[in-house]
């Protein structure tokens, strides 16, 4: 036995409303306890999860990492007992084992576990059970959502192929994230550990098919946050170009853990079209954007977003296509900080395709108000005055671009 402390997570049912997130999307793969992965803590739309610290004796288990015996205490992750023994998990976006989303959904921190492919983060650690942490050789996989056609597409999508009419893009959207907006716009992707996973070339045959049947000119991979796990993705992007040579290949990025050799291997892949979305410029609008309470943290992936945005301009505007992306609301953000976005954008590129998204009511943040159109398009006319020549604004009527004000699309 040893004395260990340890995160338990109940439910607060008092909060619960049984909206049923937890046994169809986010489910619980600790086999009846709780293992403190923090998984379902994170998800819970209503955020009746309550995490509390616990002081236990526990007993230990046997587990064989790459032929070395080791015992660790029983009911924690896999992820927790490597962790114990010394094992480290990497940069998120690097190559190799990293543990970015914590939530079931990117598969990242994938090893092999008796054999099978399995998630550390959320798979409880089990006596006598077999680890083996070199899985270069083994198919990635990832929680794949779609392929849907899309009629106004992603951040980047270049803007004069939409017409709001035909389909401009067959799109997926991948499972994880590593942050935790509470206003979430895509939460049932974000946080689904449950649907079967998939490998780079099944997705990408499915998305083909989708392309072919809607005849887009455009792939498009959204989230979630599709950069999690790398080797799935610039696995992904490889099959991709080569079913479809010519294609127009989107990647939508919040731009938090991309690094320039993570971006040159993307274009090497085949990747055209990115999109990178800050969300903002003052680190404390990030944060309440973002969920991110660490502000060491939150001030690394909001700098990463815009230095990276301004590596692939600098780099790739001969190749790729780029977009950036920002969320409002005038709940976090004033017309001030659009002012300063503006700025800045300019001083990268004046022609930049920007698209500001309209936060609506979602997830933890029901209680949102949507901004008007008419807000919107005060958003827009703040950034055409500071420069900007390319700008799109999300609202409740449509997509408003460049040239077409008071003609949504
Ligand atoms: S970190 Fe385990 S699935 Fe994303």
């Amino acid at each position: 036995m040893v004395r260990v402390s340890r995160r338990m997570v109940s439910i607060d049912h008092e909060r619960c409303v049984e909206c049923g997130f937890c046994e169809s999307v986010n489910v619980c793969h600790g086999g009846g306890r709780c293992i403190g992965c923090l998984s379902c803590y994170y998800a819970c739309p209503y955020e009746a999860r309550v995490l509390r610290l616990e002081e236990a004796e526990c007993r230990l288990v046997k587990i064989i990492v790459d032929g070395v015996e080791y015992s660790v205490p029983d009911g924690v992750s896999v992820k927790e007992a490597l962790e114990g023994v010394g094992i480290v998990f990497g940069r998120p976006g690097s190559r190799g084992l990293t543990a970015p989303c914590g939530l079931g959904g990117c598969w990242a921190c994938a090893v092999l576990i008796d054999g099978n492919l399995e998630r550390t983060c959320i798979t409880p650690v089990r006596d006598g059970m077999r680890v083996e942490l070199d899985v270069e050789d083994v198919e990635p996989l990832r929680i794949v959502h779609g392929p849907q056609p899309h009629r106004v597409g992603g951040k980047a999508t270049p803007w004069w192929e939409v017409n709001g009419v035909r389909y401009v893009e067959a799109a997926i959207w991948l499972a994880g994230c590593n942050l935790r907006c509470p206003q979430c716009q895509n939460y049932h992707v974000t946080y689904d550990n449950s649907t079967r996973q998939m490998t780079p070339l099944e997705a990408a045959r499915r998305l083909t098919e989708c392309r072919k049947s809607y005849n887009t000119s455009g792939l498009a991979v959204s989230g979630g946050e599709p950069t999690l796990n790398r080797r799935w993705l610039i696995e992904f992007f490889k099959i991709l170009r080569d079913m479809n040579p010519g294609a127009r290949l989107h990647l939508d990025s919040n731009g938090t853990i991309l690094t320039k050799d993570y971006v040159d291997e993307l274009v090497e892949a085949g990747c055209n079209n990115i999109g990178i979305e800050p969300k903002a410029i003052r680190l404390e609008t990030y944060m309440m954007i973002t969920g991110i309470r660490d502000e060491e943290l939150a001030r690394m992936y909001l700098e990463n977003s815009w230095d990276i945005l301004k590596y692939i301009i600098s780099s790739y505007s001969d190749r790729v296509y780029v977009g950036a992306g920002f969320a409002y609301n005038p709940e976090w953000m004033s017309l001030e900080e659009v002012a300063e976005i503006g700025d800045r954008i300019a001083s990268i590129d004046p022609g930049l395709q920007v698209t500001v998204l309209d936060y609506f009511p979602a997830f933890r943040r029901r209680d949102l108000r949507r901004p008007t159109v008419s807000m919107m398009l005060d958003v827009k006319k703040v950034l055409e005055e500071r420069g900007l020549k390319t700008v799109i604004v999300q609202t409740s009527m449509g997509h408003f671009g460049p040239g077409r004000r008071g003609a949504p699309y």
